[in-house]
């Protein structure tokens, strides 16, 4: 199928979280975000000149609440309404009081077919005139979003074969990394199969491997507890380091990451499931790793995922996200 629009890059992501003054400073002191904007509906941070590239809602149950993705233009955001609309996908405008709030001129969002996660379309947030000013550590971009699903093929397949991704590296009925086409970072999504539709986790890249080393002795001083690393993923050759936020969603920090070019690019890369593929320096994911992230699916009720032991080293859906 042809895909008539084309991606910038992942703008940002909604997480909820049940206390947002625990959780903006957070983001703020640990990860290094600053803030940007914030009301009775949300803490909008930063880590670009972006109005926001991760925004916080107070909610009961901890979890994502949606995906932004920008696209090129103007012209792309309509083509991709309607070719949505042509594939009886329900496409929702964002409010213009929303809109307003968001700092964004233009938005749509509807649910992904598999998950029911809502992905958001927008060209033109704000760009503010104060730079990002990076404090304990250097980030470089919000990276990506991983999540487990159910619905492994039919999630794969809509984001393939329905809304341009391209896949970077994969297992078979698995997991896919994916890119957002033709923007060239290896993956901005990736999904991965489980037992329930799940946050896994979220990334955001740094600069330098000192970000990294001292994120570690922070977190350990902070009490905030290391899920997986420091160690090196063996496909990307990435640099990385996962830790639990206050509600214990993970989060990660990575250095470096394959790009690909528009044209003649790679195929995609068949990956060993095996733990041996997660750390070339043979750290090993805790049970608590990519656990907790209600996926908010609007009027559908799901249950958060169970925080379930996990035997240390096996390779499980949850910690194949420890590949990305
Ligand atoms: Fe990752």
């Amino acid at each position: 199928m042809d895909i008539p629009f084309r991606y910038r890059r992942l703008g940002y992501v909604a997480l909820n979280v049940t206390d947002m003054e625990r959780s903006t400073a957070f983001y703020r002191d640990l990860v290094g975000l600053s803030v940007s904007d914030q009301n009775d509906q949300f803490v909008a941070l930063r880590c670009s000149r972006d109005h926001h590239n991760l925004v916080l809602y107070r909610d009961t149950t901890p979890g994502i609440k949606r995906i932004g993705f920008e696209l090129e233009s103007t012209g792309d955001l309509a083509a991709a309404r309607r070719h949505l609309e042509s594939l009886e996908i329900a496409v929702e405008s964002v409010t213009p009081e929303e809109l307003k709030a968001l700092r964004t001129v233009s938005a749509f969002r509807f649910r992904l077919p598999g998950s029911g996660i809502c992905l958001e379309f927008f060209v033109q947030m704000m760009h503010l005139a104060q730079a990002y000013e990076p404090s304990v550590a250097k980030i470089e971009r919000l990276g990506h979003v991983v999540l487990n699903v159910t619905d492994f093929d039919k999630t794969v397949g809509f984001l393939t074969e329905k809304l341009g991704f391209r896949i970077s590296d994969f297992v078979p009925g698995f997991a896919a990394f994916m890119r957002a086409f033709p923007n060239p970072l290896h993956h901005s999504l990736a999904i991965l199969t489980g037992a329930d539709d799940h946050l896994n986790h979220v990334n955001f890249m740094v600069k330098d491997v000192d970000d990294v080393g001292r994120a570690m002795n922070r977190m350990k001083k902070a009490e905030v507890e290391i899920v997986f690393g420091p160690g090196r993923h063996q496909p990307s050759e990435s640099i990385f380091l996962y830790f639990l936020d206050p509600d214990r969603m993970t989060v990660e920090y990575s250095l470096g990451m394959e790009t690909f070019p528009e044209a003649g690019a790679r195929e995609a890369r068949l990956l060993e499931p095996v733990p041996g593929t997660l750390d070339l320096w043979g750290s090993v994911p805790t049970p608590a790793f990519g656990k907790i992230g209600r996926i908010e699916t609007g009027p559908r009720t799901i249950e958060p995922s169970k925080a379930t032991g996990t035997p240390l080293g096996q390779l499980t859906p949850e910690t194949s996200g420890a590949l990305a």
